[in-house]
């Protein structure tokens, strides 16, 4: 009489443990499907830029709006990377910030080859392509020249190749902001009228002939033995060699008028005197 009491003590035993086991799985059931169940709904999603950015080649996703690396615009790189440092009302230290005419004059004035230079390969805090690596040349280069003019320069950026009409757009737009920028830009230095030739180097030619400037070749300010050689031509040939610029066979390029074609010759010549006189000329 002991047998059916046992099987009954052991057929519940199995009953619970199977249902224990049917509860423990619909447990993770409803768990992994909790987990999973966002993810579903994002693959869902087929807004365009979501599309595209699944379809995108690994390697050609930039800057997370479809637009494939060499065919960024200046103004997207600019407010992506540059604006970091460069915006108007940046705090970092000693970065020329956009639309600041003063801080960009000198800069602007060692011309675009140099600014690209610098850019590339970074230049006391400026990082080399302001920390983005992926930037090829000319996109560097349309950053740089959609920041400076915007601040009085006037260059002409490399055209985005693809999309001629984001080019097209882009360059009238450049085109446009240095019409504006140029007037305030030149506005100073013409009002002198007399030529302020303080004014004048300091605005344009200090890059090149600051007493620190790091350009080769060229005669810095307050270095009178600098000078010395170059104040035995006289006045006339320096203000001649300043306004029509000067190669000298021993390397140096002293570009007409420092690169500053608007530049009138009274105003060159005051720079010139002002500059020679700092270091050891008497004009
Ligand atoms: C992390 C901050 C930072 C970022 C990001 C940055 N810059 Fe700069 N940049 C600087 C600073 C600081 C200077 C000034 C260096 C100096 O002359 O002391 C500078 C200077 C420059 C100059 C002038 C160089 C010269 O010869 O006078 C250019 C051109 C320039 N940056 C371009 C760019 C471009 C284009 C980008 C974006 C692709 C960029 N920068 C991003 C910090 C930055
Ligand atoms: C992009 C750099 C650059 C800028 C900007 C620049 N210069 Fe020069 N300048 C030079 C170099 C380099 C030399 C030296 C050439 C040489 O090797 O004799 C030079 C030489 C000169 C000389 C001496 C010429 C001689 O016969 O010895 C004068 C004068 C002069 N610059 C005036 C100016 C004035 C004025 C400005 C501003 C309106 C200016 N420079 C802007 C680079 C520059």
């Amino acid at each position: 009489m002991n047998q059916p009491n046992n099987n009954k003590a052991h057929g519940s035993a199995i009953t619970t443990f199977v249902g224990g086991i049917v509860i423990l799985l619909a447990v993770l059931f409803l768990l992994v499907k909790l987990a999973t169940s966002g993810y579903y709904s994002d693959v869902q999603e087929s807004s365009q830029s979501a599309t595209e950015t699944r379809i995108m080649p690994a390697g050609s996703i930039a800057m997370g709006d479809g637009t494939p690396v060499g065919e960024r615009t200046g103004e997207q790189i600019f407010n992506k990377i540059c604006i970091q440092c460069h915006a108007a009302d940046s705090l970092v230290p000693n970065s020329p910030k956009i639309t600041h005419n003063n801080e960009w004059a000198p800069r602007i004035a060692q011309g675009l080859d140099m600014l690209f230079t610098h850019a590339l390969n970074g230049f006391k805090a400026m990082p080399a392509k302001g920390g983005a690596a992926d930037l090829t040349d000319d996109e560097l280069k349309r950053a740089i020249v959609y920041m400076t003019n915007q601040s009085g320069g006037n260059f002409e950026a490399p055209a985005v190749g693809a999309a001629s009409d984001a080019a097209a757009t882009d360059a009238s737009g450049a085109a446009a902001a240095s019409d504006t920028a140029a007037a305030p830009a030149a506005a100073p230095v013409a009002v002198a009228g007399g030529a302020d030739g303080k004014k004048v180097f300091e605005g344009l030619c200090m890059a090149c002939h600051g007493a620190d400037s790091a350009i080769p070749f060229s005669p810095k300010i307050t270095h009178n033995a600098d000078w010395t050689e170059r104040l035995k031509q006289g006045k006339a040939t320096l203000v001649k060699h300043a306004i029509e610029g000067f190669t000298n066979p021993k390397g140096g390029v002293m570009p007409p008028k420092g690169g500053n074609a608007n530049l009138t010759d009274a105003e060159v010549e005051a720079a010139v005197v002002y500059m020679a006189n700092q270091s050891g000329g008497n004009f």
